[in-house]
């Protein structure tokens, strides 16, 4: 099938290049020229497992092309996915503004009949509101084109972005209109073989589908952050409350850990996003609102453990961080609690001597050059001469690092993990100071 993605983005290029290897005809649309230039070259914006080899590939075999031309764009797709940022306004609510340009610019350019898919996680009613815009502009130009406008979540993680396109655990669509549900069908075919993983609903519910999505696996996060607090008071360890409640399988293993907090482009913006329709709409949305308190919160636990072993005065203290990334597998830094827990220790003196596997070109983007950062070139550089390591991520290559090795390099044998990756036992059997987040028998130590 004829397929037009416009924004190519994480969600957009990774849809487009999946879509691609399995033998649509796909054309990337974007408004920013540069990045076309680049990955028409094989240039990638954004590092994901698995992606370049996939754009690559289907670039060469002509499946998939790029261009910033919208004309193009519009001609070329039956299908026109909308795939473009929605990015949190000045009150947290999503900002509509390029999801209604790219409406605006199908309607302005198209001759046939199209059927317009929001892929962008959007505000349930947005639907009705590119439908208006596409109207309004089809009225002005004085023709008559029929059109359907659908709703199509996607439910895409970073770091596994590629493996969860290709094998989707659900495809939510929402549409009125039961011959869109058959093209639909037919697109998505490869990806719905053995059993039937489409759910086909109301445009409303599968635009709420997708918040509720993310903003139940938010208040887990946020559940077991809470959890952990008090664990810390009470002197019980959350790594094993957390064993404990996994096993019964109506709450399951999966996210379920306590730590830093969530960060990324989903969890903070959708919850926040959801606060926003739910006040605009009259509702008081509580439980929303906890969830994100408690995670803000949350960003504040290492900076505070490191005031109680240190002090409020850091300057002359140097600090090794492990993991700029929100998240392991990934070099974004959105929302990151590594960005809070850095801007912490600047405000009260301290020097940082960072390091991640991934995300070191993004922290010399967004801090460029500062005396008090210096970005490393191995875990083993960001720990000389420094007084404490921090760990915000929990990369593989953290895991079970050189304990000895981290005693010599350090000055003083204190660790911060915000992710819980060590067991406090050992750690103070190794002679260090073991901050680690909920551990409440350890942290009494202190
Ligand atoms: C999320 C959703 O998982 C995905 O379905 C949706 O499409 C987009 O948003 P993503 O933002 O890529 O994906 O990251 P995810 O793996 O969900 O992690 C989000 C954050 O939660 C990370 O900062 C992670 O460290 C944190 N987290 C996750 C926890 O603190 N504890 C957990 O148990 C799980």
């Amino acid at each position: 099938m004829k397929v037009t993605v416009f924004g190519i983005g994480y969600v957009g290029l990774v849809q487009a290049a999946v879509l691609a290897e399995v033998g649509h005809d796909v054309m990337c649309i974007d408004v920013d020229e540069t990045k076309v230039e680049k990955l028409k070259k094989g240039e990638i914006p954004i590092y994901e497992p698995g992606l370049a080899p996939l754009v690559t590939k289907n670039y060469e075999e002509g499946r998939l092309r790029f261009s910033a031309d919208p004309r193009v764009g519009v001609e070329h797709g039956v299908i026109q996915f909308i795939a473009v940022g929605t990015p949190p306004d000045e009150d947290g609510s999503a900002d509509l503004k390029y999801v209604t340009a790219v409406a605006r610019t199908i309607a302005e350019h198209m001759s046939s009949h199209k059927v317009i898919l929001d892929k962008s996680t959007v505000p349930v009613g947005t639907a009705d509101k590119v439908r208006a815009v596409i109207r309004e502009v089809l009225n002005a130009r004085g023709v008559d084109i029929t059109f359907d406008v659908v709703s199509n979540p996607e439910f895409l993680k970073e770091g596994a972005a590629v493996a969860d396109c290709r094998r989707p655990e659900r495809i939510v669509v929402g549409t009125d209109n039961p011959e869109v549900e058959a093209w639909l069908r037919e697109l998505y075919e490869p990806f719905n073989r053995n059993h039937d993983r489409m759910i086909v609903m109301d445009i409303r519910s599968a635009e709420l589908t997708k918040y509720a999505a993310n903003c139940m696996l938010a208040t887990k996060i946020s559940f077991m952050n809470e959890i952990a607090n008090l664990a810390e008071y009470l002197g019980a360890d959350i790594e094993k409350v957390r064993q404990g409640i996994g096993s019964d399988s109506r709450i399951g293993y999966h996210f379920i850990y306590a730590g830093c907090g969530y960060g990324g482009s989903c969890f903070p913006k959708d919850v926040q996003a959801l606060i926003r329709t739910a006040e605009q709409v009259g509702y008081t949305p509580r439980l929303l609102r906890a969830v994100e308190d408690i995670n803000n919160d949350q960003k504040l636990k290492l900076p505070q453990y490191i005031s109680r072993h240190f002090g409020e005065d850091l300057r002359g203290k140097t600090f090794a961080l492990w993991g700029l990334s929100f998240k392991p597998n990934t070099d974004d830094m959105r929302e990151a609690s590594s960005r809070i827990l850095m801007e912490e220790l600047w405000k009260r003196g301290a020097m940082v001597q960072a390091y991640d596997p991934e995300a070191m070109n993004e922290a010399q983007r967004i801090y460029g050059h500062r005396d008090d950062l210096r970005l490393m070139g191995t875990k083993e550089a960001a720990l000389q001469k420094a007084d404490a390591l921090v760990i915000c991520t929990e990369w593989q290559s953290f895991r079970a690092p050189d304990l000895d090795a981290i005693k010599q390099a350090l000055r003083q044998p204190v660790i911060f993990d915000g992710r819980n990756l060590y067991d406090p036992e050992r750690m103070y059997k190794r002679g260090f100071a073991y901050y680690a987040i909920g551990r409440g028998a350890s942290l009494s130590q202190f």
